[in-house]
């Protein structure tokens, strides 16, 4: 049994990813990205994750910028854990609601730890990319995500108020120098 560690996406994991995007897809999340159109060209879909160009943003696509955007996964004995999403900088979209990270572990693998893991696996990642300081959002009732925060050192900045297409976010600094 190797121990878990952050790697660039890579088509080895094709189809465990796969297995992956069907829970996450389970509970709304990457639904922009489409198992066929996968399963079909995986080696397309992991070049274009490593052209690190962003993601358009729903619902406002017209009116974001997209930013800069490094991938990367959790993974342990050749298995797909989780991502980590790092935006280069902030727009007016994520300095409210997005952040500069974004942390997902694979539902069938919650409540093991490898939320903690793969923040605290990112820290360097996410100061070698130029970030001092990111800005972690999370949602209020998110009780897992806001002790990973928090239990990282990251300084609570404040909550932000529901709108009709985004819900309240809790603001946090994370140091990552
Ligand atoms: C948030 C998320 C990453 C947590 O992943 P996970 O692997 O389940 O987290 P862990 O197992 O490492 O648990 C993290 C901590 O939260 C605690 N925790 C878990 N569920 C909890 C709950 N309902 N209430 C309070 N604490 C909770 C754990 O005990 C652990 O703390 P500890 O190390 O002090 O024991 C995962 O739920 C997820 O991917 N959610 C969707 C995306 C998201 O919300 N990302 C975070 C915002 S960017």
């Amino acid at each position: 049994m190797s121990a878990s560690k952050l790697i660039r996406p890579s088509a080895e994991y094709q189809d465990d990813y796969l297995e992956a995007l069907a829970e996450y897809h389970a509970e709304g999340r990457y639904l922009y990205q489409d198992i066929g159109r996968l399963t079909l060209d995986f080696d397309e879909f992991i070049k274009e994750l490593k052209t690190e160009k962003g993601y358009p943003h729903q619902p406002y696509q017209d009116w974001v910028e997209p930013v800069p955007e490094t991938i990367v996964w959790l993974v342990k004995d050749k298995k797909y854990i989780g991502t980590v999403d790092i935006r280069h900088r902030l727009n007016w979209h994520l300095e409210k609601w997005g952040g500069h990270v974004h942390f997902n572990i694979r539902p069938s693998m919650r409540g093991l730890g490898y939320g903690m893991k793969i923040l605290k696996k990112s820290i360097p990642i996410i100061n070698y990319i130029g970030i001092d300081k990111a800005l972690i959002t999370i949602k209020p009732d998110d009780m897992a995500g806001i002790r990973i925060v928090e239990a990282c050192g990251a300084e609570f900045e404040d909550e932000t108020v529901a709108t009709d297409c985004f819900p309240a976010m809790r603001r946090y600094w994370l140091d990552c120098t």
